[in-house]
């Protein structure tokens, strides 16, 4: 589109009954803050300039809508005086000159660019306002979207309607696109003669349209447009996201046994037919590749898993995890920070953390990088080829060379070459027919106490 427009995103609101030390839109959808969410849905309807309207936690805020290929500036809004007054604190910014402003919330993270671009398009088509409309049969609350003969006439405000009005089921979702040279000189126009007081946005269709203007809604799916106001609300919106992403990740050649129990990050990447077994729990930051299998009961953050490459059950990938093409990394291991060759093998037990696996090395059950002096973190590497017997602890910095074999039970503090044998335990001694004695001296102590008492 090659209309220049400027996003006002509203975001100055005090969220009290979010009950939070923090701004509603810094709460997390899928990991992400809402406000970025948003602004990830601007980005997607060809906008680059955004004004953001900031109150409490400002710079919080501002870093969080800092999504990329955003131009955001953020204004100040000190007392809240209403929608349309929000919009104005924006003044310096849309007095640039842009051919459309859109107006969106920062709490409505489920918006995608579909309707956005649906009311630019009706702005390039001749009206001075499109609004964003959603039937609903709840729509107490919502101001009311008042049509006549195909034009939106005016928006009236529950506490300001009459019974009649308030039967209407065509709401505002408060998203709405201006046209950006008129933008100033209507919103100036804005009073605050109604039953809150308020500076509202919504009479802007009212003042546009006796300007000579034309108003038009259009309508968008509810499910898009749901604000967050409480945590309940947030549980329900990361409901409809996870169900959605899922979906998609579906459609698009991912398996999933049982998807209800798969939640996802914003940004989870998974390939065709990667099998997710369920009860996974993604964090930001993973790629999942190709026919990669993850078992059921796996948490995963930060990591990336090669084709072939299978995970869990009950694994643990933190940032940093890096499992090559059909490595495995089984039950009840941890592996944070590290890189897991190509077949290499961590089946069972194990932390592997700040390390270099080589390929096709088998690390044995109870394996432990001692990556951690309780200051520093050091680096344990793991040639190709290697075996590492069961419950050895390789306490880094140390380096294991290919093909060695690490004997099991071992404390390993020095690096061992490649192709040798490394023994780090004491040697087993043993007592013939002492164990015996031991239980009879045992079961004798044992009677005699018995008969004295
Ligand atoms: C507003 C609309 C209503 C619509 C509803 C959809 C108006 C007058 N009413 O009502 O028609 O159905 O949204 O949810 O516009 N905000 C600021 N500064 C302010 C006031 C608000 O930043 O001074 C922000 C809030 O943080 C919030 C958004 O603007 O994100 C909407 O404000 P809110 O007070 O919740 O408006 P509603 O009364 O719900
Ligand atoms: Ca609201």
């Amino acid at each position: 589109m090659d209309r220049s427009c400027l996003a006002v995103i509203l975001a100055a609101g005090d969220s009290t009954r979010m009950k939070s030390s923090m701004s509603k839109v810094l709460h997390p959808v899928a990991g992400r803050p809402m406000i970025a969410h948003v602004m990830a849905a601007i980005a997607k309807a060809g906008i680059s300039d955004v004004a953001l309207v900031v109150g409490r936690d400002a710079e919080a805020v501002a870093k969080a809508a800092g999504v990329d290929g955003l131009q955001v500036t953020p204004v100040l809004q000190t007392e809240r005086l209403g929608t349309g007054h929000a919009v104005l604190t924006a003044r310096d910014v849309i007095a640039k000159g842009y051919d459309e402003i859109l107006v969106a919330y920062g709490d409505v993270p489920l918006i995608t660019e579909g309707p956005l671009l649906a009311a630019r398009a009706a702005l390039a088509a001749g009206n001075d306002i499109a609004v964003i409309g959603f039937h609903t049969e709840r729509p107490t609350g919502y101001g009311r979207l008042l049509v006549e003969s195909g034009e939106l006439v005016a928006i009236r405000e529950e506490k300001d309607a009459t019974d009649a009005v308030r039967q209407v089921t065509w709401c505002n979702s408060g998203l709405m696109a201006i046209n950006g040279r008129k933008a100033l000189d209507l919103l100036q126009q804005i009073g605050n003669a109604n039953v809150k007081g308020e500076y509202y946005l919504t009479d802007l269709v009212e003042i546009a349209r006796s300007a000579g203007g034309k108003a038009v809604a259009v309508d968008a799916p509810e499910a898009e447009l749901a604000g967050c106001n409480n945590r309940a609300e947030l549980a329900q919106i990361e409901r409809v996201w996870q169900e959605r992403r899922r979906h998609e990740l579906m459609l698009s050649g991912v398996s999933m046994i049982a998807p209800e129990t798969v939640f996802l990050a914003y940004d989870t990447v998974i390939g065709q037919d990667a099998l997710i077994e369920p009860n996974v729990v993604f964090g930001p930051g993973v790629v999942i590749e190709p026919g990669a299998v993850i078992h059921a009961f796996s948490h995963l953050e930060g990591a990336h898993v090669a084709t072939g490459a299978t995970v869990g059950p009950f694994a643990r990938l933190r940032p940093g995890a890096h499992l090559a093409e059909g490595s495995k990394v089984g039950n009840f291991c941890e592996v944070k920070k590290a890189e897991i060759g190509r077949g290499a093998k961590v089946n069972h037990l194990t932390y592997i953390g700040d390390a270099f696996v080589g390929a096709e090395t088998n690390i044995g059950a109870g394996t432990i990088t001692c990556n951690y002096d309780g200051v520093n973190k050091h680096i344990t590497r793991i040639g190709e080829g290697a075996f590492i017997g069961s419950n050895s602890s390789l306490v880094a910095p140390v380096s294991i060379g290919d093909g060695a074999l690490i004997a099991s039970g071992s404390v390993i503090t020095q690096d061992v070459p490649a192709d040798a044998l490394a023994l780090g335990r004491s040697r087993q001694e043993m007592k013939p027919g002492r164990a015996k004695e031991i239980r009879a001296r045992n079961l004798a102590a044992k009677a005699a106490k018995k008969s004295g008492a």
